[in-house]
């Protein structure tokens, strides 16, 4: 991403960032599929998991990784660091035996909540779209 991207991201992410609990109940809701693939939710009720603090664990662990691959983006001097982090997390989903298609539901998922809940513009929405590629051109390489 330019600087100028980033900058656009974070804003956005900002935004949502503190709202864990929030982001992973969109993500499941919209995708069961995903939801049946974590084995401490694996065949419950949403409703019935969303206020325990093992929901609130994965969600927070989702969205720090978020954070982090976030706030290194925009410099050339972090783009390893972004790589390594993100081959790892591929590396972890596909000993899970998570798919490209369930990826590709989780960036959906998570584009329409972002874009719902902070100010979104033709240009967020660029530079949002920008990140996942590559995010997703590492991940892909990796699953
Ligand atoms: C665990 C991030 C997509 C299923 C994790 C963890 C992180 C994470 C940080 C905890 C660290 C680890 O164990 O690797 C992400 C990000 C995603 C993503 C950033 C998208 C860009 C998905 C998708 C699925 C999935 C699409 C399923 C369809 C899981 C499962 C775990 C996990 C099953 C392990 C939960 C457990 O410990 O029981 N994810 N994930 N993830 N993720 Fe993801």
């Amino acid at each position: 991403l330019t600087a100028d991207q980033a900058a656009l991201v974070k804003g956005a992410w900002d935004k949502v960032k503190t709202s864990e609990v929030e982001i992973l109940a969109a993500v499941f809701s919209a995708y069961p599929d995903i939801q049946a693939k974590f084995p401490a939710f694996a065949g419950k009720d949403l409703a019935s998991v969303k206020g325990s603090a093992a929901f609130a664990l994965h969600a927070t662990r989702i969205v720090s990784f978020i954070s982090e691959v976030i706030s290194l983006s925009g410099n050339p001097a972090t783009a390893p660091a972004i790589t390594t982090l993100v081959t790892e997390l591929a590396n972890n989903h596909k000993n899970r035996g998570v798919t490209q298609a369930q990826f590709n539901e989780f960036r959906t998922a998570l584009t329409n909540y972002v874009s719902s809940n902070a100010s979104w513009g033709d240009n967020v929405a660029a530079a949002f779209n920008q990140a996942f590629d590559n995010v997703y051109e590492i991940i892909f390489a990796n699953l």
